[in-house]
């Protein structure tokens, strides 16, 4: 179900995500629903005529849950699954259930549970004010269902706590990791997009190391780092990240914080672009949006057009806004441009050498021998 885009193409492209979504969710989608609406209907977002043709095509296609691709507000996602008689997911949270499906590592699972349970106390408050309103009368301390929500919170609120600890402390191991790269002058490279974008395929192309990549959207949520040689004496540590997505709830923008500063902290950002994407531009622009909003904005960039061999000409995109950003072209399935790109990286990492002063880097190196040299070295 997607509603409100401005333009059909950008309907069409919403509903696609919307799917690829699900999908990655592990749904099987059986029908889609759009609607165009200038404001939505409090009680339902939708109109009554159209949550009607919900419940037709629910029945035709005898599915048993419907996403909607907003944020519905937990009056609204109730009275939806009263009225359709399924559960409703929105956007949000088809998104947190994904990234917990995903979570493999302990800190993306405490990173995890971290914006589930900040993204459920918000629900809570507002979700059960019927039960706030079986407060006795003027009595001080409450009926049941205001002990009850009390409760929760309290509970919701330790947790929170104690998550927020651990996640403190790994985050500072983290960046006891990063110093201790710096104080060895490693150039860093973090690679970051738009999910599917091919980040982690390229991440092997670069290190040829076996990291997980899938056609699903968010197949990697742990920062994944290693060492490999760009050039002959040209060593960097490359990072692949989570990817980024629309509307990616901000509760999970505050829990991957520390993963992201690997982000804020890189020498330079590999931008990966799915050049075959028909909603290319948009996710460009997301992409800069949330690098902006995590302060990695003035992180140097190379833009890298990844899945050219779905097109025709590369030339095709060279048309697109950030023409100032160098660009490279490549397949990371292919192999096509790789060599390229590892020059481009390796191009800004000898000009970061030299603007820092070659002496005070200079330290030995073996000669690069891609046939002998182990080309990752994980840290
Ligand atoms: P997230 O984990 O969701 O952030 O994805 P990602 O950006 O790490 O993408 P990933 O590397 O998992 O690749 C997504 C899909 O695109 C996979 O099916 C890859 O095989 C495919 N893919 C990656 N690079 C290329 C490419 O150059 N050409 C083609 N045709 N497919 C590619």
């Amino acid at each position: 179900m997607a509603v409100g885009r401005s333009s059909a193409a950008d309907s069409r492209d919403a509903l696609l995500e919307l799917q690829q979504l699900a999908e990655s969710a592990g749904y099987t989608v059986r029908a889609c629903v759009s609607a165009r609406r200038d404001k939505p209907e409090p009680r339902l977002f939708v109109g009554a005529g159209k949550a009607e043709e919900i419940c037709a095509q629910l029945k035709a296609a005898d599915a048993g849950i419907v996403l909607f691709d907003v944020a519905l507000t937990p009056a609204q996602q109730r009275n939806l699954e009263q009225a359709l008689k399924v559960p409703v997911l929105d956007r949000s949270t088809l998104i947190l259930d994904i990234f917990a499906r995903r979570a493999k590592s302990r800190e993306g699972k405490l990173q995890v549970e971290l914006a589930q349970l900040e993204h459920l106390s918000t629900r809570l408050v507002r979700g059960w004010t019927h039960l706030e309103r079986q407060r006795g009368g003027l009595s001080k301390t409450g009926g049941p269902g205001e002990k009850q929500i009390e409760l929760d919170r309290r509970m919701i609120a330790s947790r929170v706590k104690l998550l927020r600890d651990r996640l403190k402390t790994l985050a500072k191991q983290r960046h006891t990791q990063r110093r201790s790269r710096a104080r060895r002058d490693v150039f860093s490279v973090s690679l970051v997009g738009y999910t599917n974008a091919g980040k982690s395929t390229l991440f092997n192309a670069l290190t040829r190391a076996g990291t997980y990549a899938a056609d699903q959207l968010f197949a990697t949520l742990d920062t994944t780092s290693r060492r490999c040689f760009v050039a002959p004496n040209v060593e960097v540590v490359l990072s692949d990240t989570v990817g980024f997505i629309r509307g990616l709830p901000h509760q999970l923008v505050e829990a991957f914080k520390s993963t992201l500063e690997e982000t804020v902290e890189a020498d330079l950002l590999l931008h990966v672009v799915d050049a075959a994407a028909p909603a290319r531009e948009a996710q460009i622009e997301e992409v800069q949006r949330v690098l902006d909003g995590i302060g990695a904005g003035d992180v140097p960039q190379l833009m890298v057009y990844n899945k050219i061999d779905l097109l025709d000409r590369a030339a095709e995109v060279v048309e697109g806004a950030h023409v100032t950003i160098p660009r490279v072209f490549a397949s990371a399935a292919t192999g096509k441009g790789i060599d390229g790109l590892r020059e481009a990286i390796a191009q800004q990492a000898r000009l970061a050498r030299s603007q820092v002063g070659a002496t005070e880097h200079e330290r030995f190196e073996p000669e690069f021998d891609p046939r002998t040299a182990p080309s990752s070295i994980s840290l």
